[in-house]
């Protein structure tokens, strides 16, 4: 195993690329079913020895929609067919804790962390879109900090639930004819505000013990919530000081919690725009730039907004909007963006339609591997969650041209370090809460 610290990578895997017109380039294969394409994209990613595979989701779509999210593969299963094609990347999949329930979740990731050989990860998110209520039966779209505390308690629950089975429980004694050991499963009898949940859960520990939990939610709820219970974080910053202030701020809180800081890795996303000469990825980011459909940019800022921008003059400022509903972080880091730098909507909605408001470096493969270094070596960064802006070539250049030049620096891993998503993150495995509770009652 390295001693010295690497990045750690993620790819942030969406069918159709991150720039909202990559899918036009044409070197571009796209869709967000595309199976060949995708388990193609994966075995490139494991091949240049990337922690995680990312699966973002949501549960609304429109023609409208960003052509990645117009129709995709539900995570867990495009997951577990990823997890037969591959055989060292972790496995990280989206699911929401205000439109689902804590025992199917808990469920389901423990059992993609079984057939994965304990690669899974679970992206938990609060669910920013208000218009996903209709589709789940319900009235209302519960307040954004509400849903952060659902969040906490639904977090709860879920690791309680993990931990139903001592490790080692069931034991297939023909001897005795005990299958299972005595008194090594245990029921939860979780009742709290928002779930009731008896347990146990019907699938047994799994190899990671829990399945890495990640959060994507940068409000000031969200970063409470990742600090006390989460092993990663997706973030968006735009500058070294907004990535120095984030990481470090959470972090402090992370040792507020009484947790070992670097049990707690943050990952901003950032779209590389590759090209063999500065010039070269100049125009390739202006070729994609020039793409763009101004109704689909439109609609992509107003949802990082959370509030519909088609009505206001394109040209002008950015209009004073109140606090939305939706999400915060996003919406802030936009505003900060667009008031320092004097942009107008339509700057705005071009700087969007590249990465969704995550940062974006262009240039050669040298530039995108200082770009990454200086953000790791300042402390801004544990690694990266990479977004190219469109499938496979210019994910293939990251692969080919700048993993290398991290890896002669030392900076990037050459090979998986244990078979766990957490051995390779340099994560500890959590103990049981119960088997905890039991040998102290000893
Ligand atoms: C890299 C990244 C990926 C995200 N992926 C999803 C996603 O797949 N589905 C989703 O509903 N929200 C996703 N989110 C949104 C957050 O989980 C969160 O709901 C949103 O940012 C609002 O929370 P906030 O106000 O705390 O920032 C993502 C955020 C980030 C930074």
């Amino acid at each position: 195993m390295s001693t010295q610290k690497q990045m750690r990578f993620g790819l942030f895997l969406q069918g159709a690329g991150h720039h909202v017109a990559g899918w036009r380039h044409p070197e571009a294969e796209s869709g967000g079913e595309n199976l060949q394409l995708i388990q193609r994209v994966a075995a490139t990613a494991e091949a240049g020895k990337f922690d995680l595979v990312f699966l973002a989701d949501g549960l609304t779509t429109g023609a409208d929609a960003h052509p990645s999210t117009v129709a995709r593969i539900e995570p867990l299963i495009l997951l577990s067919m990823l997890s037969v094609t591959t055989k060292n990347i972790g496995l990280a999949a989206t699911a929401s804790t205000t439109y689902g329930e804590p025992f199917s979740t808990a469920r389901a990731f423990a059992s993609l962390d079984h057939v994965s050989g304990g690669r899974a990860a679970w992206n938990a998110v609060t669910t920013s879109y208000s218009r996903s209520a209709a589709n789940f039966s319900r009235g209302e779209h519960p307040a954004h900090d509400e849903r952060y505390a659902i969040a906490e308690e639904f977090l709860q629950v879920v690791r309680g639930l993990w931990d139903s089975f001592d490790d080692g429980a069931i034991i297939k004694d023909k001897a005795s004819g005990h299958f299972v050991k005595p008194g090594a499963i245990h029921t939860l009898d979780h009742k709290g505000k928002y779930f009731s949940v008896k347990g146990p859960l019907n699938v047994s520990r799994s190899p990671q013990g829990h399945p890495v939990v990640i959060q994507a939610g940068s409000s000031a709820p969200g970063q409470r919530l990742a600090a006390r219970t989460a092993d990663m974080v997706f973030t968006a910053q735009q500058t070294l000081e907004e990535g120095q202030a984030f990481t470090q701020g959470l972090k402090r809180q992370v040792r507020e919690f009484g947790r070992n800081p670097d049990h707690l890795l943050v990952l901003p996303g950032v779209c590389p725009v590759i090209g063999g000469t500065e010039a070269e990825a100049r125009a390739l980011y202006a070729e994609l730039q020039g793409g763009i459909d101004p109704a689909a940019a439109t609609r992509l800022l107003s949802d990082r907004l959370g509030h519909d921008i088609s009505g206001f003059d394109l040209d002008g400022p950015l209009p004073e909007l109140p606090a939305s509903n939706e999400l915060q972080s996003r919406a802030k880091l936009l505003t900060d963006l667009a008031r320092t730098q004097n942009l107008t909507l339509r700057e705005l909605y071009y700087l969007v339609a590249g990465a969704r408001g995550h940062r974006i470096v262009w240039g050669t493969p040298e530039q995108i591997a200082d770009a990454l270094e200086s953000w790791f070596l300042a402390g801004a960064a544990d690694g990266f969650n990479i977004m190219p802006p469109f499938f496979p070539t210019q994910f293939d250049r990251f692969v080919d041209d700048v993993l290398p030049i991290l890896r002669r620096r030392g900076l990037a891993r050459s090979d998986y370090d244990g078979p766990t998503l957490r051995e390779n993150l340099g994560l500890p495995r959590p103990e049981n809460a119960f088997t905890r509770q039991a040998e102290a009652a000893e």
